[in-house]
C-alpha cells in the first residue's frame, strides 16, 4: 500500500518536542512512514494522495493498559477505592465472562468503541476465562488494531466466583489459551498475572516457566495503592519491595537464568520506592501511567516527570474501567492536570508535565513498547489518525500547536475522528 496523506501534520520526535507542519504531506509505503514533506518528493508523486484539507493528522495513540471486560460498567462505582472496587464491581462483572455468549456481546461493544477511538494500539487485560479471551482476541484481530491481550491469571484472594480453582488449573488454561491464539497477526498474547495478591507462589512459579519457554511479554499492576502494597508485604515479608516479588519469579523484564530481557508493562507505579524505581529502570520495564484511574480510585499520583527525567520507559494507559474514559485525549489532559497537583501538594521539586511531554507519552512513549511506533519519522510503522476540529465550531485561525491542544482538552476524540490508519491499513470506522 503506497499513499500520501495531506493536511496539517503533528508529531512528537522526542520528549519535549512536537513538530507541526501546515498543509504538508506524510508518506506511507508498505506500512512504513517515509517522512513528512512540505513539497512532495518526485519519487512519491505517483502515490495516491488523500487530501484532508485543513484537518489535523497525527500518529495513532497508544493505550498501554486497559481491561476489556470492565468496559461494560464504565463510569459506575467511581466512589470506591481499589480493593473495595475490585470486590464490589470488577470481580463480579468479570465473572460473567464465564459465559461465552455474554462475552461475545460485551466484547463486540468494547471492540467497536476502541476501533472508533483515536487508539491504534493497546495492551489489554481480558478475564481469566480461556474461551472468552480467545473471543476477544479474534474480534480485535478483525478490527485491525494492533494489540497485546492477556488471559488473566488469578488463583487466590478474589471472590469464589472469579478465582481460578488452583495454580495447576490456571497454568493448564494458560497453555491451552496460548495454543489457540498463535495464528493471529495483529493480536498477540501477553502473560497477565493480575497482581501479586491474586497469585499463589505455585502460580507465579508456573508463569515463570511459561515466560521462559515461550519468551512472552508480561503485564501486571504495581504499587498502585497503599493497602495493596501493605498486603504484598504481608504475603512476601522477606521481599524488600513489591516489584522484587515479580522479579524473583522472572516476571519483571528480566530472566535471571537466561540472562535475557523481555518486554514488561507495569501499570501505575504510584508509590514505588527508590529501589523499585531503580529496578524498573535497570530492567527497562514500561510504566503505564493511568492518571484517570488513579484519581477515580483515589490511589495517589505517580511522579511521572521524575520517571521521565530518570530515563524510565513511560507511556499512558486509560485503565478502563477504573479509568472512566477510553479516550487517550482524556488521559493526556488528566496526566498534565495530576502532574500539577503532584508538584503543588506532594513534592515541589518534581516539575509538572508540559503538553509536549504528555503528547509524547501517549504516542512515542508508549509506542516504544511496539518497537518503531508513535511518530512520523522515517522508518517508523505508519499509524495515523485524522481529526476534523472544525466540528468544534470555534475560530481555527490559530496555530496548529494550539489547535491540537484544544482538540485534546475539549476531548474531540471520536466526535471529530474522520479517518484512522494502522500499520498502513485504513480502518473502517463506524461499521
Ligand atoms: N489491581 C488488580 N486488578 C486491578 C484492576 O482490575 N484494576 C486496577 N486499577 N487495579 C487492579
Ligand atoms: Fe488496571
Amino acid at each position: 500500500m503506497k499513499f500520501v496523506l495531506k493536511g496539517n501534520i503533528i508529531y512528537a520526535t522526542e520528549k519535549k518536542k512536537i513538530i507541526t507542519r501546515k498543509k504538508s504531506y506524510v508518506v506511507c509505503e508498505d506500512g512504513i512512514c517515509k517522512g513528512v514533506f512540505k513539497e512532495l518528493p518526485i519519487e512519491y508523486k505517483q502515490f495516491k494522495i488523500i487530501d484532508y484539507k485543513d484537518a489535523l493528522i497525527m500518529p495513532g495513540f497508544i493505550d498501554l493498559h486497559l481491561h476489556a471486560p470492565q468496559y461494560a460498567f464504565i463510569g459506575t462505582k467511581m466512589d470506591l477505592e481499589l480493593i473495595e472496587w475490585l470486590n464490589n464491581i470488577a470481580f463480579k462483572e468479570e465473572s460473567r465472562y464465564k459465559s461465552l455468549k455474554y462475552a461475545k456481546r460485551a466484547y463486540e461493544n468494547f471492540t467497536h468503541s476502541l476501533k472508533n477511538s483515536v487508539t491504534t494500539r493497546a495492551c489489554i487485560f481480558a478475564t481469566r476465562h480461556v474461551l472468552s479471551s480467545i473471543e476477544l482476541m479474534s474480534q480485535l484481530e478483525k478490527s485491525k488494531l494492533i494489540t497485546y491481550v492477556g488471559k488473566v491469571n488469578m488463583d487466590q484472594n478474589g471472590l469464589e466466583i472469579i478465582d481460578e480453582k488452583n495454580a495447576e488449573q490456571s497454568i493448564e488454561d494458560t497453555l491451552l489459551w496460548l495454543k489457540k491464539v498463535n495464528t493471529f497477526e495483529n493480536t498477540k498474547p501477553i502473560l497477565t498475572p493480575r497482581f501479586i495478591p491474586s497469585c499463589s507462589v505455585d502460580l507465579l512459579n508456573g508463569l515463570k516457566n511459561i515466560q521462559s519457554k515461550f519468551n512472552l511479554p508480561v503485564q501486571s499492576h504495581l504499587s498502585e495503592n497503599k493497602k495493596e502494597i501493605n498486603w504484598v508485604k504481608e504475603l512476601f515479608p522477606t521481599s524488600s519491595f513489591y516489584g522484587k516479588v515479580y522479579d524473583n519469579f522472572n516476571l519483571f523484564g528480566y530472566n535471571h537464568q537466561k540472562h535475557k530481557t523481555f518486554k514488561t508493562i507495569m501499570a501505575h507505579c504510584v508509590h514505588s520506592s527508590e529501589k523499585e524505581i531503580d529496578l524498573l529502570k535497570k530492567n527497562k520495564v514500561f510504566v503505564a501511567h493511568c492518571p484517570t484511574s488513579n484519581i477515580n480510585l483515589n490511589s495517589g499520583i505517580a511522579p511521572i516527570k521524575k520517571y521521565l527525567k530518570l530515563g524510565l520507559n513511560v507511556g499512558l494507559g486509560s485503565d478502563v474501567a477504573a479509568g472512566n474514559n477510553l479516550s487517550m485525549f482524556e488521559v493526556i489532559k488528566c496526566a498534565i492536570q495530576v502532574s500539577k497537583y503532584y508538584k503543588h501538594f506532594i513534592d515541589a521539586n518534581v516539575e509538572s508535565l508540559s503538553f509536549e511531554e504528555a503528547f509524547y507519552l501517549a504516542t512515542l512513549g508508549g509506542g516504544k513498547f511496539f518497537n518503531k511506533v508513535g511518530t512520523f519519522k522515517k522508518g517508523y510503522e505508519f499509524d495515523a489518525v485524522v481529526i476534523n476540529d472544525k466540528k468544534l465550531g470555534l475560530n481555527n485561525n490559530i496555530s496548529i500547536r494550539k489547535r491540537i491542544e484544544r482538540a485534546i482538552y475539549l476531548n474531540l476524540d471520536n466526535f471529530a475522528l474522520i479517518d484512522k490508519y494502522v500499520r498502513g491499513e485504513q480502518i473502517n470506522l463506524y461499521d
